[in-house]
């Protein structure tokens, strides 16, 4: 890492108008999606965000919120669900994308029972201790169970709390209004 490198971390109700206006523009120059202009909309308050800066400048971002995922024949889960994975492409391969989700893991250690994400970078994830989901995935909902079968790329960190895993074994997450994974 450089030598003016720093990562903080902030929920999303402290963050500052220029601060979300930073996390949107990284996240939309890595995932070149314009869709992450809406980000804050679909965020609670107590959402925690972990900021990687160069100097001044916002170099990487990942946010977590809470979830509720449920591997067959377990309670549920208290999940760290991460999001906006994202590391200005000026940034990219420097590691501060690994340095954000060192911290993130840190910081969820203790109040989470497991860590989850979605992601076409499994190996990325892989080399930071995450580990793919092999078993179904289906998301919850009033109804019943959404089945996911298209769905991969769902990874899981163990955290100190985390149970048992039967890793071929049914996992579901609560269906949200605008996605289920
Ligand atoms: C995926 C992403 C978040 C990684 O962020 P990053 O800041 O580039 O991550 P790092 O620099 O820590 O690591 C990236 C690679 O550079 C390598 N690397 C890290 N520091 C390095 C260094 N000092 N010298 C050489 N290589 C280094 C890492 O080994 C890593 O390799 P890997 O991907 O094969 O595991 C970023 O590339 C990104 O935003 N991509 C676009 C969006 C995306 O794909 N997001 C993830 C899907 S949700």
């Amino acid at each position: 890492m450089e030598d003016h490198s720093a990562v903080v971390a902030a929920r999303t109700r402290e963050l500052d108008e220029a601060t979300r206006a930073a996390v949107i523009q990284v996240c939309i120059a890595a995932h070149d999606e314009p869709d992450f202009q809406r980000l804050f909309s679909f965020l609670p308050p107590d959402g925690l965000h972990v900021l990687g800066y160069s100097q001044s400048q916002l170099a990487s971002h990942a946010v977590v919120t809470t979830r509720w995922l449920q591997p067959a024949g377990q309670p549920l889960l208290k999940t760290a669900y991460v999001d906006a994975v994202a590391t200005d492409p000026a940034f990219q391969g420097r590691g501060f994308g690994s340095l954000v989700m060192r911290h993130l893991a840190w910081l969820v250690r203790d109040e989470y029972d497991i860590a989850c994400l979605e992601t076409e970078r499994v190996t990325f994830y892989e080399r930071l201790g995450w580990q793919e989901w092999r078993g179904p995935l289906a998301g919850r909902a009033e109804r019943g169970l959404v089945p996911t079968p298209e769905q991969t790329g769902i990874m899981i960190l163990r955290l100190p709390r985390t149970p048992e895993l039967d890793w071929e074994s049914l996992l579901t997450i609560e269906c949200q209004p605008e996605r289920i994974w």
